[in-house]
Protein backbone atom coordinates (compact mmCIF):
# COMPACT_ATOMS: atom_id res chain seq x y z
CA UNK A 1 0.00 0.00 0.00
CA UNK A 2 1.34 3.44 -0.62
CA UNK A 3 1.85 6.06 1.30
CA UNK A 4 0.13 8.73 -0.61
CA UNK A 5 -2.95 9.93 0.93
CA UNK A 6 -6.20 7.99 -0.85
CA UNK A 7 -7.26 11.55 -2.11
CA UNK A 8 -4.43 12.55 -4.27
CA UNK A 9 -3.66 12.42 -7.94
CA UNK A 10 -1.92 9.64 -9.14
CA UNK A 11 0.88 10.55 -10.71
CA UNK A 12 1.09 9.49 -14.20
CA UNK A 13 4.41 8.85 -16.41
CA UNK A 14 3.00 8.16 -20.23
CA UNK A 15 5.55 6.56 -22.79
CA UNK A 16 4.53 6.54 -26.28
CA UNK A 17 2.39 9.94 -27.28
CA UNK A 18 1.02 8.50 -30.52
CA UNK A 19 -2.57 7.41 -31.38
CA UNK A 20 -3.37 5.35 -28.24
CA UNK A 21 -2.62 8.51 -25.80
CA UNK A 22 -4.84 10.44 -27.72
CA UNK A 23 -7.68 8.46 -27.12
CA UNK A 24 -7.10 8.50 -23.47
CA UNK A 25 -6.49 12.62 -23.59
CA UNK A 26 -10.44 13.01 -22.77
CA UNK A 27 -10.51 10.40 -19.67
CA UNK A 28 -7.26 11.83 -18.16
CA UNK A 29 -8.00 15.45 -18.59
CA UNK A 30 -11.67 14.69 -16.84
CA UNK A 31 -10.95 12.78 -14.27
CA UNK A 32 -9.34 14.33 -11.14
CA UNK A 33 -8.09 11.53 -9.57
CA UNK A 34 -4.74 11.55 -12.27
CA UNK A 35 -2.76 13.73 -13.19
CA UNK A 36 -0.27 13.50 -16.17
CA UNK A 37 3.39 14.76 -14.71
CA UNK A 38 5.72 13.49 -17.20
CA UNK A 39 6.18 11.74 -21.21
CA UNK A 40 8.93 9.98 -22.95
CA UNK A 41 9.05 9.82 -26.80
CA UNK A 42 11.46 9.91 -29.86
CA UNK A 43 9.26 12.27 -31.11
CA UNK A 44 10.21 16.16 -30.44
CA UNK A 45 7.00 17.86 -31.87
CA UNK A 46 4.92 14.90 -29.33
CA UNK A 47 7.38 15.80 -26.40
CA UNK A 48 6.49 19.47 -26.98
CA UNK A 49 3.04 19.01 -27.23
CA UNK A 50 2.67 17.11 -24.28
CA UNK A 51 4.98 19.91 -22.06
CA UNK A 52 2.58 22.98 -23.45
CA UNK A 53 -0.50 20.97 -23.00
CA UNK A 54 -0.12 19.32 -19.71
CA UNK A 55 3.18 21.04 -18.05
CA UNK A 56 5.28 18.12 -16.62
CA UNK A 57 8.38 16.73 -17.72
CA UNK A 58 9.61 15.26 -20.83
CA UNK A 59 12.44 12.42 -21.47
CA UNK A 60 13.07 10.94 -25.13
CA UNK A 61 13.66 7.73 -23.53
CA UNK A 62 11.92 5.56 -20.75
CA UNK A 63 14.69 4.85 -18.51
CA UNK A 64 15.02 8.34 -17.10
CA UNK A 65 11.03 9.01 -17.04
CA UNK A 66 10.89 5.89 -14.47
CA UNK A 67 13.74 7.21 -12.35
CA UNK A 68 11.95 10.08 -12.19
CA UNK A 69 10.52 10.23 -8.34
CA UNK A 70 7.31 11.98 -9.00
CA UNK A 71 6.21 9.59 -11.28
CA UNK A 72 3.95 6.98 -9.42
CA UNK A 73 2.53 4.81 -11.96
CA UNK A 74 3.38 4.21 -16.13
CA UNK A 75 1.12 4.43 -18.91
CA UNK A 76 2.54 2.31 -21.69
CA UNK A 77 1.27 3.31 -25.20
CA UNK A 78 3.72 2.53 -27.41
CA UNK A 79 3.54 -0.35 -30.15
CA UNK A 80 2.72 -3.56 -29.59
CA UNK A 81 6.23 -5.41 -29.57
CA UNK A 82 7.95 -2.54 -27.06
CA UNK A 83 5.44 -3.43 -24.61
CA UNK A 84 7.53 -6.55 -22.84
CA UNK A 85 10.68 -4.26 -22.29
CA UNK A 86 8.53 -1.01 -21.45
CA UNK A 87 6.64 -2.63 -18.58
CA UNK A 88 10.05 -4.78 -17.25
CA UNK A 89 11.66 -1.46 -17.03
CA UNK A 90 8.69 0.15 -15.44
CA UNK A 91 8.02 -2.58 -13.22
CA UNK A 92 11.56 -2.77 -12.03
CA UNK A 93 11.92 1.08 -11.36
CA UNK A 94 8.99 0.49 -8.42
CA UNK A 95 6.27 1.99 -10.84
CA UNK A 96 2.97 0.90 -11.58
CA UNK A 97 1.82 -0.36 -14.91
CA UNK A 98 -1.28 0.18 -17.01
CA UNK A 99 -0.48 -1.21 -20.47
CA UNK A 100 -2.41 -0.70 -23.61
CA UNK A 101 -3.80 -3.85 -24.89
CA UNK A 102 -2.57 -6.19 -26.56
CA UNK A 103 -0.17 -6.98 -22.96
CA UNK A 104 2.51 -8.46 -25.82
CA UNK A 105 2.53 -10.15 -29.24
CA UNK A 106 4.00 -12.96 -28.21
CA UNK A 107 3.11 -15.63 -25.23
CA UNK A 108 6.81 -15.82 -24.38
CA UNK A 109 6.49 -11.70 -23.55
CA UNK A 110 3.55 -11.85 -21.72
CA UNK A 111 5.27 -15.03 -19.51
CA UNK A 112 7.91 -12.23 -18.73
CA UNK A 113 6.00 -9.23 -18.18
CA UNK A 114 3.53 -11.53 -15.90
CA UNK A 115 6.31 -12.99 -13.95
CA UNK A 116 8.24 -9.10 -13.66
CA UNK A 117 4.94 -7.88 -12.10
CA UNK A 118 4.66 -10.35 -9.67
CA UNK A 119 8.26 -10.08 -8.68
CA UNK A 120 7.64 -6.45 -8.20
CA UNK A 121 5.40 -5.45 -5.56
CA UNK A 122 3.71 -3.38 -7.96
CA UNK A 123 0.22 -3.52 -10.12
CA UNK A 124 0.33 -4.57 -13.53
CA UNK A 125 -2.95 -3.36 -15.68
CA UNK A 126 -3.38 -4.24 -19.16
CA UNK A 127 -6.28 -1.44 -20.77
CA UNK A 128 -7.86 -0.03 -22.11
CA UNK A 129 -10.04 -2.50 -23.32
CA UNK A 130 -13.33 -2.58 -24.03
CA UNK A 131 -14.17 -5.19 -20.85
CA UNK A 132 -13.97 -1.78 -19.37
CA UNK A 133 -16.88 -0.38 -20.53
CA UNK A 134 -19.72 0.41 -18.37
CA UNK A 135 -22.46 -1.50 -20.15
CA UNK A 136 -20.35 -4.59 -19.94
CA UNK A 137 -19.10 -4.03 -16.64
CA UNK A 138 -23.14 -3.67 -15.98
CA UNK A 139 -24.07 -7.14 -17.81
CA UNK A 140 -20.74 -8.99 -16.03
CA UNK A 141 -22.23 -7.64 -12.80
CA UNK A 142 -26.39 -8.67 -13.52
CA UNK A 143 -25.08 -12.14 -14.75
CA UNK A 144 -22.89 -12.51 -11.42
CA UNK A 145 -25.73 -11.60 -9.68
CA UNK A 146 -27.30 -14.97 -10.59
CA UNK A 147 -30.70 -12.79 -11.02
CA UNK A 148 -31.03 -13.78 -15.13
CA UNK A 149 -30.16 -16.96 -14.52
CA UNK A 150 -27.04 -18.94 -15.70
CA UNK A 151 -25.19 -17.83 -18.69
CA UNK A 152 -25.36 -20.20 -21.63
CA UNK A 153 -24.39 -18.72 -24.94
CA UNK A 154 -22.79 -15.12 -25.98
CA UNK A 155 -22.72 -13.49 -29.30
CA UNK A 156 -20.08 -10.54 -30.66
CA UNK A 157 -20.14 -9.46 -33.84
CA UNK A 158 -18.48 -6.49 -35.30
CA UNK A 159 -18.19 -5.26 -38.74
CA UNK A 160 -15.73 -2.48 -38.74
CA UNK A 161 -13.17 -0.55 -41.64
CA UNK A 162 -10.15 -1.35 -39.12
CA UNK A 163 -8.05 -2.80 -42.27
CA UNK A 164 -8.25 0.21 -44.20
CA UNK A 165 -7.31 2.61 -41.42
CA UNK A 166 -3.85 4.41 -42.34
CA UNK A 167 -0.98 2.00 -40.86
CA UNK A 168 2.25 1.52 -39.96
CA UNK A 169 3.99 -1.33 -41.86
CA UNK A 170 4.20 -3.72 -39.12
CA UNK A 171 0.75 -2.88 -38.55
CA UNK A 172 0.30 -5.67 -41.54
CA UNK A 173 2.82 -8.28 -41.06
CA UNK A 174 0.63 -10.76 -38.33
CA UNK A 175 4.17 -12.32 -37.08
CA UNK A 176 5.04 -8.51 -36.22
CA UNK A 177 1.25 -8.01 -34.03
CA UNK A 178 -0.32 -6.94 -36.93
CA UNK A 179 -3.84 -7.51 -38.76
CA UNK A 180 -6.77 -7.98 -36.41
CA UNK A 181 -6.27 -10.53 -34.24
CA UNK A 182 -3.57 -8.63 -31.62
CA UNK A 183 -5.28 -5.20 -31.87
CA UNK A 184 -9.27 -5.81 -32.55
CA UNK A 185 -10.06 -9.51 -31.27
CA UNK A 186 -8.80 -8.66 -28.42
CA UNK A 187 -11.00 -6.49 -27.28
CA UNK A 188 -13.93 -9.11 -28.12
CA UNK A 189 -12.09 -11.89 -26.13
CA UNK A 190 -11.54 -9.87 -23.28
CA UNK A 191 -15.68 -8.19 -23.26
CA UNK A 192 -16.61 -12.30 -23.56
CA UNK A 193 -13.72 -13.58 -21.05
CA UNK A 194 -15.09 -10.70 -18.78
CA UNK A 195 -19.10 -12.06 -19.27
CA UNK A 196 -18.58 -15.00 -19.15
CA UNK A 197 -16.16 -15.12 -15.77
CA UNK A 198 -12.79 -15.35 -17.60
CA UNK A 199 -11.71 -19.15 -17.86
CA UNK A 200 -12.49 -20.38 -21.42
CA UNK A 201 -11.54 -23.66 -22.25
CA UNK A 202 -11.43 -24.35 -26.02
CA UNK A 203 -10.94 -22.54 -29.27
CA UNK A 204 -12.25 -23.36 -33.04
CA UNK A 205 -12.19 -20.50 -35.58
CA UNK A 206 -11.26 -19.60 -38.64
CA UNK A 207 -9.39 -16.18 -40.43
CA UNK A 208 -9.67 -14.39 -43.44
CA UNK A 209 -6.79 -12.49 -45.05
CA UNK A 210 -8.37 -11.61 -48.24
CA UNK A 211 -6.93 -8.33 -49.56
CA UNK A 212 -3.21 -9.37 -51.08
CA UNK A 213 -2.51 -5.41 -50.85
CA UNK A 214 -2.87 -5.49 -46.91
CA UNK A 215 -1.75 -9.33 -46.56
CA UNK A 216 -2.70 -10.20 -43.10
CA UNK A 217 -6.01 -11.45 -41.11
CA UNK A 218 -8.89 -8.78 -41.54
CA UNK A 219 -11.64 -10.84 -40.70
CA UNK A 220 -12.37 -14.08 -38.24
CA UNK A 221 -15.08 -16.52 -36.27
CA UNK A 222 -14.37 -18.14 -33.29
CA UNK A 223 -15.71 -20.42 -30.96
CA UNK A 224 -14.70 -20.37 -27.36
CA UNK A 225 -15.94 -22.82 -24.55
CA UNK A 226 -15.49 -21.69 -21.21
CA UNK A 227 -15.29 -23.79 -17.83
CA UNK A 228 -18.74 -22.69 -16.85
CA UNK A 229 -20.18 -24.43 -19.71
CA UNK A 230 -21.19 -21.39 -21.43
CA UNK A 231 -19.94 -20.85 -25.01
CA UNK A 232 -19.42 -17.33 -27.63
CA UNK A 233 -19.67 -16.85 -31.02
CA UNK A 234 -17.05 -13.59 -32.17
CA UNK A 235 -17.17 -12.67 -35.40
CA UNK A 236 -15.43 -9.76 -36.50
CA UNK A 237 -14.39 -8.27 -40.43
CA UNK A 238 -12.12 -5.58 -40.57
CA UNK A 239 -12.90 -5.13 -44.41
CA UNK A 240 -16.33 -4.04 -43.67
CA UNK A 241 -18.42 -2.24 -46.19
CA UNK A 242 -21.16 -2.42 -43.63
CA UNK A 243 -20.72 -0.97 -40.38
CA UNK A 244 -22.27 -2.67 -37.31
CA UNK A 245 -22.49 0.58 -35.94
CA UNK A 246 -25.90 1.50 -37.27
CA UNK A 247 -26.86 -1.46 -35.09
CA UNK A 248 -25.82 0.50 -32.42
CA UNK A 249 -27.49 3.33 -32.24
CA UNK A 250 -25.21 4.57 -34.95
CA UNK A 251 -22.61 5.48 -32.36
CA UNK A 252 -19.18 4.58 -33.04
CA UNK A 253 -16.66 2.32 -30.92
CA UNK A 254 -15.08 5.53 -29.04
CA UNK A 255 -18.91 6.70 -28.23
CA UNK A 256 -19.11 8.58 -30.44
CA UNK A 257 -21.94 10.02 -33.04
CA UNK A 258 -21.24 8.54 -36.63
CA UNK A 259 -21.92 10.35 -39.99
CA UNK A 260 -23.62 8.55 -42.76
CA UNK A 261 -21.54 11.09 -45.07
CA UNK A 262 -18.80 9.77 -43.88
CA UNK A 263 -19.73 6.57 -45.65
CA UNK A 264 -16.17 5.07 -47.62
CA UNK A 265 -14.01 7.96 -46.25
CA UNK A 266 -11.00 4.89 -44.91
CA UNK A 267 -10.78 3.44 -48.00
CA UNK A 268 -10.79 6.83 -49.56
CA UNK A 269 -8.20 8.26 -47.71
CA UNK A 270 -5.63 5.58 -48.69
CA UNK A 271 -6.53 5.55 -52.44
CA UNK A 272 -2.97 5.43 -54.23
CA UNK A 273 -0.78 5.91 -51.66
CA UNK A 274 2.58 3.98 -50.97
CA UNK A 275 3.49 2.47 -47.39
CA UNK A 276 5.68 5.89 -46.91
CA UNK A 277 2.86 7.77 -47.43
CA UNK A 278 0.31 5.77 -45.39
CA UNK A 279 2.89 5.97 -42.40
CA UNK A 280 2.53 9.42 -42.99
CA UNK A 281 -1.19 9.60 -43.23
CA UNK A 282 -1.30 8.17 -39.74
CA UNK A 283 1.28 10.44 -38.35
CA UNK A 284 -1.15 13.57 -39.05
CA UNK A 285 -3.63 11.15 -37.17
CA UNK A 286 -1.53 11.38 -33.79
CA UNK A 287 -0.28 13.61 -30.55
CA UNK A 288 1.27 17.03 -30.96
CA UNK A 289 0.43 16.84 -35.32
CA UNK A 290 -3.03 19.43 -34.39
CA UNK A 291 -4.95 16.40 -34.89
CA UNK A 292 -8.18 16.98 -33.19
CA UNK A 293 -9.97 14.68 -30.52
CA UNK A 294 -12.62 12.41 -30.86
CA UNK A 295 -15.95 13.89 -28.92
CA UNK A 296 -17.64 11.09 -27.35
CA UNK A 297 -21.29 11.37 -26.22
CA UNK A 298 -22.04 8.06 -25.40
CA UNK A 299 -20.54 4.91 -23.90
CA UNK A 300 -17.88 3.07 -25.65
CA UNK A 301 -18.54 -0.28 -27.52
CA UNK A 302 -17.22 -2.68 -29.34
CA UNK A 303 -20.36 -3.81 -31.60
CA UNK A 304 -22.98 -5.59 -31.17
CA UNK A 305 -23.56 -7.82 -27.90
CA UNK A 306 -26.07 -10.22 -26.59
CA UNK A 307 -25.84 -12.81 -23.90
CA UNK A 308 -28.01 -15.23 -23.30
CA UNK A 309 -29.04 -16.45 -19.84
CA UNK A 310 -32.02 -18.64 -18.85
CA UNK A 311 -34.19 -15.97 -17.54
CA UNK A 312 -33.18 -13.36 -20.38
CA UNK A 313 -31.50 -11.95 -22.83
CA UNK A 314 -29.16 -8.88 -22.30
CA UNK A 315 -28.09 -6.54 -25.74
CA UNK A 316 -25.54 -4.40 -24.31
CA UNK A 317 -25.76 -0.96 -26.30
CA UNK A 318 -24.18 2.19 -25.75
CA UNK A 319 -26.56 3.60 -23.13
CA UNK A 320 -27.04 0.76 -21.16
CA UNK A 321 -28.60 -2.63 -21.36
CA UNK A 322 -31.60 -3.94 -22.77
CA UNK A 323 -32.80 -6.88 -20.77
CA UNK A 324 -35.66 -9.15 -22.36
CA UNK A 325 -36.81 -11.46 -19.71
CA UNK A 326 -39.61 -13.81 -19.90
CA UNK A 327 -42.57 -11.83 -19.77
CA UNK A 328 -41.36 -8.61 -19.56
CA UNK A 329 -38.32 -6.24 -21.08
CA UNK A 330 -36.64 -3.81 -19.45
CA UNK A 331 -33.84 -1.19 -20.14
CA UNK A 332 -31.23 -0.90 -17.35
CA UNK A 333 -29.78 3.11 -18.01
CA UNK A 334 -25.71 3.04 -17.90
CA UNK A 335 -24.61 6.48 -17.42
CA UNK A 336 -22.27 8.31 -19.79
CA UNK A 337 -19.35 10.39 -18.64
CA UNK A 338 -18.11 12.78 -17.94
CA UNK A 339 -15.73 11.36 -20.09
CA UNK A 340 -14.95 7.97 -21.85
CA UNK A 341 -13.10 5.04 -20.01
CA UNK A 342 -13.93 6.16 -15.99
CA UNK A 343 -13.43 2.43 -15.10
CA UNK A 344 -9.78 2.59 -16.00
CA UNK A 345 -8.86 5.52 -14.37
CA UNK A 346 -10.93 3.10 -11.61
CA UNK A 347 -8.65 0.00 -11.51
CA UNK A 348 -5.60 2.25 -11.66
CA UNK A 349 -6.63 4.69 -8.64
CA UNK A 350 -7.55 1.15 -6.60
CA UNK A 351 -4.43 -0.57 -7.66
CA UNK A 352 -2.15 2.84 -6.56
CA UNK A 353 -3.84 3.82 -3.63
CA UNK A 354 -5.68 1.07 -2.76
CA UNK A 355 -3.59 -2.04 -3.76
CA UNK A 356 -6.35 -3.81 -5.15
CA UNK A 357 -6.67 -5.71 -8.98
CA UNK A 358 -8.75 -4.92 -11.50
CA UNK A 359 -10.21 -8.06 -13.17
CA UNK A 360 -7.45 -6.85 -16.39
CA UNK A 361 -4.35 -7.87 -14.64
CA UNK A 362 -1.08 -8.96 -16.51
CA UNK A 363 -2.47 -12.56 -15.85
CA UNK A 364 -5.86 -11.70 -17.87
CA UNK A 365 -3.94 -10.06 -20.27
CA UNK A 366 -1.81 -12.84 -21.18
CA UNK A 367 -5.28 -15.64 -21.60
CA UNK A 368 -6.56 -12.96 -23.63
CA UNK A 369 -3.57 -12.95 -26.24
CA UNK A 370 -3.66 -16.87 -25.68
CA UNK A 371 -6.78 -17.09 -27.20
CA UNK A 372 -5.57 -14.62 -30.46
CA UNK A 373 -2.98 -17.34 -30.91
CA UNK A 374 -5.52 -20.01 -30.50
CA UNK A 375 -7.50 -18.38 -32.89
CA UNK A 376 -4.66 -18.77 -35.78
CA UNK A 377 -3.25 -21.77 -34.29
CA UNK A 378 -7.33 -23.56 -34.93
CA UNK A 379 -7.40 -21.64 -38.13
CA UNK A 380 -4.00 -23.05 -39.90
CA UNK A 381 -4.68 -26.83 -38.21
CA UNK A 382 -8.41 -26.72 -38.97
CA UNK A 383 -8.58 -28.20 -35.13
CA UNK A 384 -9.93 -27.29 -31.73
CA UNK A 385 -6.94 -25.44 -29.82
CA UNK A 386 -7.32 -26.18 -25.96
CA UNK A 387 -6.16 -23.17 -23.99
CA UNK A 388 -3.55 -23.89 -20.77
CA UNK A 389 -3.12 -20.16 -19.73
CA UNK A 390 -6.56 -19.14 -18.56
CA UNK A 391 -7.33 -17.08 -15.67
CA UNK A 392 -10.61 -15.57 -13.95
CA UNK A 393 -11.79 -12.65 -12.31
CA UNK A 394 -9.81 -11.75 -9.33
N1 LIG B 1 -7.25 0.84 -26.54
C1 LIG B 1 -7.41 1.54 -27.64
O1 LIG B 1 -8.52 2.01 -27.95
C2 LIG B 1 -6.23 1.79 -28.53
C3 LIG B 1 -6.34 2.57 -29.66
C4 LIG B 1 -5.21 2.83 -30.41
C5 LIG B 1 -4.01 2.27 -30.02
N2 LIG B 1 -3.94 1.49 -28.93
C6 LIG B 1 -2.69 0.84 -28.52
O2 LIG B 1 -1.67 1.81 -28.35
C7 LIG B 1 -0.43 1.24 -28.73
C8 LIG B 1 0.22 2.18 -29.72
O3 LIG B 1 -0.54 2.19 -30.92
P1 LIG B 1 -0.83 3.55 -31.67
O4 LIG B 1 -1.89 3.29 -32.65
O5 LIG B 1 -0.99 4.64 -30.68
O6 LIG B 1 0.54 3.75 -32.46
P2 LIG B 1 1.22 5.13 -32.82
O7 LIG B 1 2.27 4.80 -33.83
O8 LIG B 1 0.22 6.17 -33.15
O9 LIG B 1 1.90 5.57 -31.45
C9 LIG B 1 2.99 4.94 -30.89
C10 LIG B 1 3.88 6.02 -30.33
O10 LIG B 1 4.96 5.41 -29.65
C11 LIG B 1 6.09 6.23 -29.87
N3 LIG B 1 7.30 5.45 -29.61
C12 LIG B 1 7.97 4.62 -30.45
N4 LIG B 1 9.05 4.11 -29.83
C13 LIG B 1 9.04 4.61 -28.56
C14 LIG B 1 9.91 4.46 -27.45
N5 LIG B 1 10.99 3.67 -27.50
N6 LIG B 1 9.61 5.14 -26.32
C15 LIG B 1 8.52 5.94 -26.25
N7 LIG B 1 7.67 6.13 -27.29
C16 LIG B 1 7.93 5.47 -28.43
C17 LIG B 1 5.96 6.69 -31.30
O11 LIG B 1 6.71 7.85 -31.54
C18 LIG B 1 4.46 6.92 -31.41
O12 LIG B 1 4.12 8.26 -31.13
C19 LIG B 1 -0.70 -0.13 -29.34
O13 LIG B 1 -0.36 -1.15 -28.44
C20 LIG B 1 -2.20 -0.12 -29.59
O14 LIG B 1 -2.81 -1.39 -29.41
C21 LIG B 1 -5.02 1.25 -28.18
Amino acid sequence: MTSEPAQMPVRLGVVGLGRGFMLMIPTFTADPRVKLVAAAAPRAESRAAFEAEFGGRTYDDIVPLCADPEVEAVYIATPHQMHADHVCTALAAGKHVLVDKPIAISMADADRMVAAAEASSKHLIVGPSHSFDPPVEAAARLIESGEVGSLRMIQAFNYTDFLYRPRRPEELRTEEGGGILFSQAIHQIDVVRRLAGGLATRVTAMTGAWDPARPTEGAFSALIAFANGSFASLTYSGYAHFDSDVWMDNVGELGQRKDPAAYGKARRALQGLDAEAEAALKQTRTYGSGAGLIEAENNEHFGPVIALCDRADLRLTPAGLDVFGDIERRFVEVPFGPAPRGPVIDALVGAVREDRAPAQTGAWGRASLEICHAILESAASGQPVDLQRQCGIT
